[in-house]
């Protein structure tokens, strides 16, 4: 295991009718002037956003309001955040809604105090100082709730990139699950997906004697496959929900990706389909990780072997480890196939005709220095001969 340092200090309040106590927790962590920050409708339909308002206006905490942040949120909403929070001295960022709204928020909390192109911290500059922020979460899907990362897209250039920095962890984090119960079924499985996204990039480690991260993310996993697919069949599970939620939290916040490498490779491929054909993360990751893990198998093929072993319930070939780790590969398409993930290019409206773009685009877009992948270190070659796998 590796040297680390781990402090991640978000404050969670879990379990039903917890977003009443949002005014409360606003309150405790400093906040006077608030901007409540929302996506595309959703928490208006349900109510949320009322019950919310409510809350802080019981505390007598003033609020302006900034909603419309798109799924993959881009960069003119976030420039408009920070001039809002600005003129009207906001001193504390709250996002209702799924990891896009949470980005978005972490992304005007970044920017508010910074003087140069809040862009700056997408292009590698850690973030060090923010505007506080809380957060209602809506999907378990991108972990944004309790991680210190943010996604953006920059509208010139279709540019999605990540900033991270330890200023950008939520104060407080308010997890309902019964409010994911209104997601549609596609949402709810692209959030599935995602979450086994993190947990393996994360479980894809070129570190040796990790034992103890390993059966975390291998716990995490079971959890998911079992507890999705009772998801999948019974949307109103609330304690199928539970478990997801604080699966999604956990799969992210990094606590079981300390003292490894992690790879990361499927999540910058799938970037370059998302900023390019707007398609959901999750969506683009089911299409991505199968192809990602069949190109990458021959570099460790015992670790594939391991995950397929102990997670998806294989019988280890000793002769033929290679064969098992495939299987292990296959069993995980046929999971996101059942919970109705797309499985190729077709399927999730991608052309074939792109993939040297994004491929030149995923190694050397946007101040990107040639190869990406902690795991296996990949050229824009590997990446187009990755894209054509998926075809
Ligand atoms: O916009 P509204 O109307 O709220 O609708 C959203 C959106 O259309 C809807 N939704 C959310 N909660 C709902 C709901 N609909 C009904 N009922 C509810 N309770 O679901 C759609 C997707 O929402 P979004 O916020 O985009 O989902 P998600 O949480 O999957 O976030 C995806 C974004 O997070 C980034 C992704 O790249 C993508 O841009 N990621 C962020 C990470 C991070 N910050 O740490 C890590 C991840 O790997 C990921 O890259
Ligand atoms: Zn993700």
């Amino acid at each position: 295991m590796e040297n680390f340092t781990f402090y991640a200090p978000t404050y969670f309040a879990f379990g039903k009718d917890t977003e009443n106590e949002t005014g409360s927790y606003v309150k405790r962590f400093g906040g006077k002037k608030v901007l409540i920050h929302y996506g595309g409708g959703s928490v208006i339909r349900s109510g949320l956003l009322d019950r919310v308002k409510k809350s802080l206006e019981a505390e007598a905490i003033p609020y302006v309001e900034l909603g419309g942040v798109m799924p993959n949120p881009r960069s003119g909403l976030v420039y408009e955040g920070i001039d809002l929070c600005r003129k009207e001295q906001v001193d504390f960022i709250l996002a209702v809604g799924g990891g896009s709204t949470i980005d978005s928020a972490k992304a005007i909390a970044a920017g508010v105090p910074y003087d140069g192109d809040f862009w700056d911290y997408y292009q590698g500059k850690v973030v060090n100082e923010a505007l506080p922020i809380g957060t209602v979460l809506t999907i378990s899907a991108a972990g944004s709730e309790g991680s210190p990362d943010s996604v953006i897209t920059k509208e010139e250039g279709m540019y999605k990139r990540g900033a991270t920095g330890e200023a950008l962890r939520a104060k407080f984090t308010i997890m309902n699950p019964a409010l994911t119960q209104t997601l549609p079924p596609f949402q709810t499985a692209c959030g599935i997906t995602d979450i086994m996204a993190h947990l393996y990039e994360r479980y894809l480690t070129n570190t040796k004697e990790v034992e103890c991260t390993d059966r975390m993310i291998e716990a995490l996993m079971l959890t998911m496959i079992h507890e999705g697919t009772r998801a999948m069949e019974d949307p109103d599970n609330y304690e199928a929900r539970a478990n997801i939620m604080w699966a999604g939290m956990m799969a992210h916040n990094n606590s079981c990706g300390v003292g490894r490498s992690q790879d990361w490779t499927s999540h910058d491929v799938e970037h370059e389909l998302s900023a390019l054909y707007d398609c959901a993360h999750g969506a683009g990751l089911a299409v991505v990780m199968p192809a990602v893990f069949t190109y990458n198998l021959q570099h460790d093929v015992m670790r594939f072997a391991k995950v397929a072993v102990r997670v998806w319930g294989c019988q280890m070939d000793f002769d033929h480890p290679e064969r098992t780790a495939a299987e292990g590969i296959e069993a995980l398409r046929r999971f996101l196939t059942s919970i109705g993930m797309p499985a190729n290019f077709k399927e999730l409206g991608a052309d074939e005709k792109d993939i040297e773009r994004m491929a030149h685009s995923c190694c050397y877009g946007d101040a990107r220095t040639g190869t990406i992948g902690g795991f296996v270190s990949l050229d824009q070659k590997d990446v187009e001969n990755i894209y054509r796998l998926m075809v």
